[in-house]
């Protein structure tokens, strides 16, 4: 290998339509990749990787092989020396970069940056096989680098989108949709709160939704009847969350076939109260946010999106009918450049 080998790779950001907290139950998601990268630009070296970001002070430097990921500093640094060490540990062959980190998306938004960092991350060190792979491999190595028990929807969409369609993705089968969209609307992004899912309540959710399993068996399978059967209180409105959200998917995907707006907006309202009647996971700013923007003119609906205790909101609109908030495009997955 060259030392003067360039290296170029981009990772888009994330945002989910709906279909939220159902993807670790193996349900049904809608997410797209946006039009806001990440990227990683320099050169190869031998045996490290040597990061500087545009969004970071301090600079990140990794030997290779990985030894320790959690203890690395700065913690930024952990994301792609998970990535680098699940791929020696699959035996694949890992390429050390110097390099550059630019990012447009923002850190802390519930857009997906750190996964969008792994996925670009995985292309820099060489990893050539399937996208789904690359996806996998990143979910293992979030959790190795944050302890955030993820499911698979961001990852994967980042590596796997298809430009100008958002991806309906069933997360048992890992058989991917894509979805076309209404060439007459807009689809806006109104960051609310900052927000990080490390030490949040996002593995309690995790928890409660195997708790559901163990007494309903899985939850993808599950009707709203069975969900209703289960005797713990809040751990029965956690599986009508994620039941009743597998359904909005599928009725939303419908919706948006027949051209029906009003209809996927209405499940875009439907899915916010049930996240945050339901799940728990939204926050009061976010509740004004989709409640303020969904009484506007032009506005079909909007909701959470993401992980949520913060982060986000995604509205479908008009075209032009808000001026504020970022109306974000569908395209493709990550690639070397
Ligand atoms: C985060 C996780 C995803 C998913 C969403 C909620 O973004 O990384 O796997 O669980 O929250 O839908």
């Amino acid at each position: 290998m060259s030392s003067s080998e360039r290296i170029h790779v981009r990772a888009p950001g994330r945002v989910n339509l709906i279909g939220d907290h159902t993807d670790y139950t193996d349900g049904l998601v809608l997410p797209m990749a946006i039009d806001r990268y990440m990227e990683i630009e320099g050169r190869r070296v031998d045996g490290a990787i040597e990061l500087a970001s545009d969004s970071e002070s301090q600079d990140v430097v990794i030997s290779l092989p990985v030894s320790d990921v959690q203890q690395l500093e700065p913690a930024w640094g952990r994301y792609v020396a998970a990535v680098a060490a699940e791929m020696h540990d699959r035996a694949l062959p890992t390429h050390g970069f110097a390099a550059r980190v630019t990012s447009n998306i923002p850190n802390g938004a519930g857009l997906s940056s750190s996964s969008a960092l792994e996925v670009a991350a995985g292309l820099a060190l060489g990893f050539d096989q399937h996208a789904v792979e690359l996806a996998k491999l990143c979910r293992v190595a979030e959790f190795r680098a944050s302890g955030v028990p993820c499911g698979i929807m961001d990852q994967l969409v980042i590596a796997a989108a298809v430009n100008k369609h958002a991806l309906l993705i069933d997360c048992g089968s890992l058989e991917m949709t894509p979805v076309e969209l209404p060439s007459d609307v807009d689809i806006v992004v109104l960051f609310v709160a900052h927000r990080t899912l490390r030490g949040s309540e996002y593995a309690d959710r995790v928890a409660e939704c195997a708790r559901a399993e163990a007494e309903i068996g899985p939850l993808r399978d599950a009707t709203l009847a069975r969900a209703a059967s289960i005797d713990d209180p809040l751990i029965r409105r956690r599986a009508r969350h994620v039941v009743s959200e597998n359904q909005r998917v599928r009725d939303f995907t419908a919706a948006l076939a027949a051209g029906d707006l009003r209809g996927a907006g209405e499940l875009m309202i439907d899915s916010h109260r049930s996240l945050r009647d339901d799940f728990g996971t939204s926050v009061p700013v976010m509740d004004e946010a989709v409640q303020r923007l969904s009484s506007l003119p032009g506005v079909y609906g909007a909701r959470m999106t993401g992980g949520g205790f913060g982060g986000c909101v995604v509205a479908l609109t008009d075209k032009g009918a808000l001026d504020e908030g970022w109306t974000v495009h569908p395209v493709g997955g990550a690639a070397v450049i």
